[in-house]
């Protein structure tokens, strides 16, 4: 099945509250704690950048496990922003977090690099992956630790529709719509493959974890 582009920024104000109110506790925790597993000898983590935050759940998950970080946390979506904000004052991490609304590739966070470079459920919204790597090519040393989540596309409409009905079934119709559109413009491990490749990032390696989900994780060299 060829790719099907969802846009690329959700800035709808229905669809980011729906996604902002939807239980992620099982999916984001579970990718906090892989980057634990993953990168066991990182902490304490200093300087954070996370890539197309959204409304700030796995940012405020980050933070609350890395004690001692600060994340600059970017998204393109002023609507998803919104949500972000009262989501860490409510966590009191107004220090910790800093939001900038940016679009990929053009971020201009000055010249910082950082000690971690995290990114869920970005990739398959970009229309041009590679604004994906050379943002992390532009933050990141040879130290930096890159960690990368996203949903992989199945081999048909039919698989897709599979995949909604059995982890989203009880879930409102609009995100449901939403899972299922973002499993259609997610991209193949092979092709992920190419991209890193492409990138000179072929240091990094690429972990199907789950029936669905992918992760693209390492340092540049
Ligand atoms: C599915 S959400 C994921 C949000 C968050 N990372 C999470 O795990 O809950 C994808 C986010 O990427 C943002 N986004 C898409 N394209 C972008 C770009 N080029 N630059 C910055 N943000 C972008 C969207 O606005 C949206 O908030």
């Amino acid at each position: 099945m060829e790719r099907i582009l969802e846009p690329e920024l959700m800035n709808d104000a229905e669809q980011v509250l729906a996604y902002s109110n939807a239980d992620f506790e099982e999916a984001h925790q579970s990718i906090i704690d892989n980057f634990s597993q993953i990168f066991p000898n990182i902490e304490p983590l200093h300087e954070v950048l996370d890539l197309g935050c959204g409304s700030g759940d796995v940012t405020v998950r980050f933070a609350l496990r890395n004690k001692e970080c600060h994340i600059d946390a970017i998204d393109g979506a002023e609507e998803m922003l919104k949500q972000a904000e009262i989501l860490i004052s409510q966590h009191s991490l107004n220090d910790r977090i800093t939001l900038h609304l940016q679009q990929l590739p053009n971020c201009t966070i000055g010249n910082k690099t950082y000690h971690a470079i995290i990114s869920n459920s970005l990739l398959h919204h970009l229309h041009e992956p590679q604004h994906m790597w050379s943002t992390i090519k532009q933050f990141a040393t040879a130290d930096t630790a890159i960690y990368v989540c996203d949903l992989y596309r199945p081999e048909s409409k039919q698989d897709a529709q599979q995949l909604v009905d059995r982890y989203a079934g009880d879930e409102p119709e609009i995100l449901r719509r939403d899972f299922y559109n973002s499993l259609l413009a997610a991209f193949t491990p092979d092709e992920i493959r190419i991209q890193i490749i492409t990138a000179g990032l072929d240091s990094l390696q690429i972990d199907k974890v789950s029936d669905r989900h992918i992760l693209i994780y390492g340092y540049l060299q």
